[in-house]
């Protein structure tokens, strides 16, 4: 028996509700096999945040690092200062975990609606950087509610940091089909970092020599994601460009409640983190009729990332065949709970 230690951030809004869902289907992917999670609640975000006035505590962070994976529900809630959880809380996980890939498929699965007349066969994975660029909370503001406030929001980019996404990138591309990689960004203005990135990309790019690559603006890569999405392969970008692409990438590809995402630290010298990519959604929280399925597929995630590829595509397939289902239902499909749509998927996955 293989046991993992599982530590569980249900955190704020629809949360809870998605993660208990994937937490179902967890349990329903590994019955009968000679695996088994071992969970631990935190009890993070912005509840404990009024209570307390705590985000992250060392303590706390201390107690995650003992964990082999991290699922993550969302975090974030109007009744909190905007910037308070986001940072002190998801982004302190990322950046403290050194989770420095963030990495987030899209795949248009069969019979599943995207809103662009002819999506062709969407399947695509974008590389974000997940621990520098603008993120970093390099900045300052003075003279702040004055007519002269001047804001800075430094983009931190190291050749040390660029390296490894660029070649994990690279080692996605080598195990898929296509094997092509396009780096997005924005050299011809940010001169800086851009060229930094495009030097790393050069420099990396023989070492697999089976791997193409080229280059996109990251203005036209926004416009051919929606006019040709089906020909990106591999996205590898920066933290903030690869925040922004990946809403549209999950508009494109079935939508926000399937977009799934993993935050990996392929070192492993802290857990990986994986979460749906969609927010805490409080206009919908307690409702229990948020989609879990972007948790579920995270779940999947997790079990690929933990060596389990074909309890992974299982729970995939359901997702997928649950998604074309829906479709197929129309109305009527999109209708169910929570609770109902995480059922039709442990049932799938049980086979
Ligand atoms: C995401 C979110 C986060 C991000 C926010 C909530 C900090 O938008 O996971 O994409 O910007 O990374
Ligand atoms: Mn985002």
């Amino acid at each position: 028996m293989t046991t993992y230690r599982l530590a569980v951030v249900a955190g704020d809004g629809i949360g809870p509700e998605v993660v208990a869902e994937g937490l179902k289907c967890l349990a329903a992917a590994t019955e009968g096999t000679d695996l088994a999670f071992e969970t631990t609640e935190f009890d993070l975000g912005a509840k404990r945040w009024h209570a307390t006035g705590e985000t992250l505590t060392d303590a706390d962070l201390a107690a995650i690092k003992d964990h082999d994976v991290i699922l993550l529900g969302a975090i974030g809630d109007p009744t909190v200062p905007s910037g308070v959880l986001e940072r002190g809380l998801l982004l302190k996980l990322r950046f403290e975990l050194d989770q420095y890939v963030n990495l987030r498929p899209s795949r248009l699965y069969p019979g599943e609606v995207s809103p662009l007349s002819e999506p062709g066969d969407i399947d695509f994975v974008v590389v974000r950087e997940g621990t520098e660029g603008p993120y970093v909370g390099n900045g300052g503001a003075l003279r702040v509610d004055t007519p002269h406030e001047i804001a800075t929001e430094v983009s931190v980019n190291t050749r040390h940091g660029v390296e490894r996404v660029v070649r994990y990138a690279f080692s996605v591309a080598a195990g898929r089909e296509r094997k092509h990689v396009t780096l997005v960004h924005k050299h011809n203005v940010l001169v800086h970092a851009g060229h930094l990135w495009r030097r790393t990309v050069e420099a990396v790019a023989p070492e697999f020599p089976d791997v193409t690559w080229d280059y996109l603006h990251v203005d036209a890569a926004t416009i051919k994601l929606v006019t040709a999405p089906a020909s990106f392969d591999v996205i590898v970008t920066d933290n903030l460009f690869g925040d922004i692409l990946t809403d549209e990438a999950a508009a494109i590809s079935g939508g926000i409640g399937l977009a799934a995402s993993g935050n990996v630290n392929p070192d492993k010298t802290g857990p990986s983190m994986f979460e749906p990519v969609h927010g805490s959604a409080p206009d919908i929280a307690g409702k229990g009729i948020a989609d879990p399925s972007a948790t579920v597929l995270s779940v999947a995630m997790m079990l690929d990332f933990l060596g389990h590829p074909e309890l992974a595509a299982k729970v995939e397939d359901a997702v997928a065949a649950d998604a074309a289902a829906k479709v197929a239902a129309g109305a009527a499909g999109s209708q169910r709970t929570t609770a109902e749509i995480g059922d039709a998927l442990a049932a799938r996955i049980r086979g």
